[in-house]
């Protein structure tokens, strides 16, 4: 006989089944708990809820293990391209040779975007943050494309919008940045990979000649491969829920995009080099900055530490701590920020308030360090993240519609007034 949980309420017994997860992960189905019992769960913050059978991506963060369609990701970082890592999220697997190609080149022929773009791009003030220009640019993909809105469009469909998102995005990004800072956009070569194609876009000149450094295209490979999907998170169950009204790719992702946005969530990248420029100017003394993020009544958290699912390690920090020291190295670059960060890191996991409270540097920690010796400005640090993460949310987005989900609607337990009778104090 399947496992059974057993829930009693009032002295009365209910029997729910017990389901398990291909690496033995288990949850208690309660999809009829509230037909049975008119109890629902109260779970703020979904600390506890699993919203989703997916066979995308595995996190076990108790081991810090992530795996991508069953591949640990320290292989795919060391091995694979984004482009590939990309088809394996969206498709299942690894691709053969020609499948790759195809797919390659699919990207190719769909990497410009529509000239009217730039007119909503020119409707932007040059200061506007770039993660809502994006958000914006990728919504408005729905207007050049409104056969994409049609909850029952056919596969083929589903897999054009597919690549036209993958290969429009990094135009889209690098043209929101170019916008920033007042320069004339750069349009896709085909003839280049996808890191070196992006990285075109955003630093070629008119001026002078662009040679795109294979050490800088190696590691935002490394840096989007380590982004690309991370299962259920604020951002990736917003596509999802957003999906789940038959909402079109387009207009999930670009929520998905806004979720990520947050300080809390991929916006930590951005705030953990402007943490670290502070502790700088600050003179250096992190055991300062240690003692504000311990201390309850400021508001001051050490961004880049701590995660919701990681408990001993996150291994995309891991693998980026390395490839920090590594490509910095490389392209002769000396940040002193990356000392102070690695004096931090040293000063809070020695710590028992940090100690206590499982909390280790994220994948965000170290991720701006590399992208400042890129070349990639600040504000654009959570953009860089939304490219990476594209992928995943596609991935999710068709799992989604592919299981054929229901609409995502939780239930509340309210806690505000009950009956008022209306007492006229304005008059209409
Ligand atoms: N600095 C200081 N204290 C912290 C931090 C931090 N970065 N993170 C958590 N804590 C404390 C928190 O105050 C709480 O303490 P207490 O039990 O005494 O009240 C305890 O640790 C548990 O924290 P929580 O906020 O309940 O944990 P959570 O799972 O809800 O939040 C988190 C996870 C990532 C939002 C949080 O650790 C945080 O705010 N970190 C800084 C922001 C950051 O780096 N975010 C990027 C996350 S990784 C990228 C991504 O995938 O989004």
């Amino acid at each position: 006989m399947s496992k059974q949980a057993e829930i009693i309420i009032e002295g009365k017994s209910y029997q729910f089944p017990v389901i398990e997860g291909t690496e033995n992960e288990k949850a208690i189905d309660i999809s009829k708990l509230r037909d049975l019992t008119g109890h629902i769960t109260y779970d703020i913050g979904y600390k506890n809820t699993g919203v989703t059978k997916s066979a995308i991506t595995y996190l076990d963060g108790e081991e810090g293990i992530l795996k991508y369609r069953g591949y640990p990701i320290e292989q795919l970082a060391e091995k694979s391209s984004f482009l590939e890592v990309a088809y394996l999220l969206i498709y299942g697997k690894l691709p053969t040779a020609e499948q790759f190609k195809n797919f390659d080149t699919s990207i190719d022929r769909h990497s410009m975007i529509h000239e009217d773009v730039k007119k909503i791009l020119d409707g932007f003030p040059s200061y506007a943050h770039p993660m809502g220009v994006l958000s914006s640019l990728v919504c408005s993909l729905t207007a050049f494309y409104p056969e994409s809105l049609d909850p029952n469009q056919t596969e083929e469909q589903v897999d054009n919008s597919i690549i036209r998102l993958i290969a429009k995005m990094p135009t889209m990004v690098a043209w929101a940045y170019k916008k920033s800072k007042g320069r004339p956009v750069n349009y896709p070569i085909n003839d280049l990979d996808y890191c070196s194609n992006f990285l075109h876009m955003m630093f070629a000149n008119p001026t002078e000649k662009y040679i795109v450094d294979p050490v800088v295209s190696a590691a935002l490979n490394t840096l989007l491969i380590l982004h690309a999907d991370h299962e259920q998170n604020c951002s990736t169950s917003t596509v999802r829920i957003v999906g789940s009204s038959q909402a079109s790719l387009f207009g999930s992702v670009s929520a998905g995009i806004n979720a990520l946005w947050g300080p809390l969530h991929g916006g930590a990248n951005q705030e953990v080099i402007e943490m670290l420029d502070a502790i700088k100017a600050d003179g250096g003394d992190v055991q300062k900055w240690v003692a504000k993020a311990k201390d309850k009544n400021d508001p001051f958290r050490l961004m880049g530490f701590g995660h919701r699912v990681y408990k001993n390690f996150d291994p995309r920090a891991r693998i980026i701590k390395k490839a920090c020291d590594d490509i910095l190295g490389k392209l002769g670059v000396s940040d002193p920020v990356l000392d102070i960060a690695k004096e931090l890191e040293h000063a809070a996991l020695t710590d028992q308030y940090f100690v206590e409270r499982k909390l280790y540097p994220n994948v965000d920690f170290y991720s701006g360090i590399i992208y400042r010796a890129l070349g990639i400005p600040v504000n654009m640090f959570t953009v860089m993240f939304a490219l990476g993460r594209l992928p995943g949310w596609i991935a999710q987005w068709k799992e989604l519609r592919e299981n054929k989900e229901p609409i995502g609607r939780p239930r509340q337990i309210y806690t505000g007034e009950t009956d008022r009778d209306y007492v006229e104090m304005n008059k209409r």
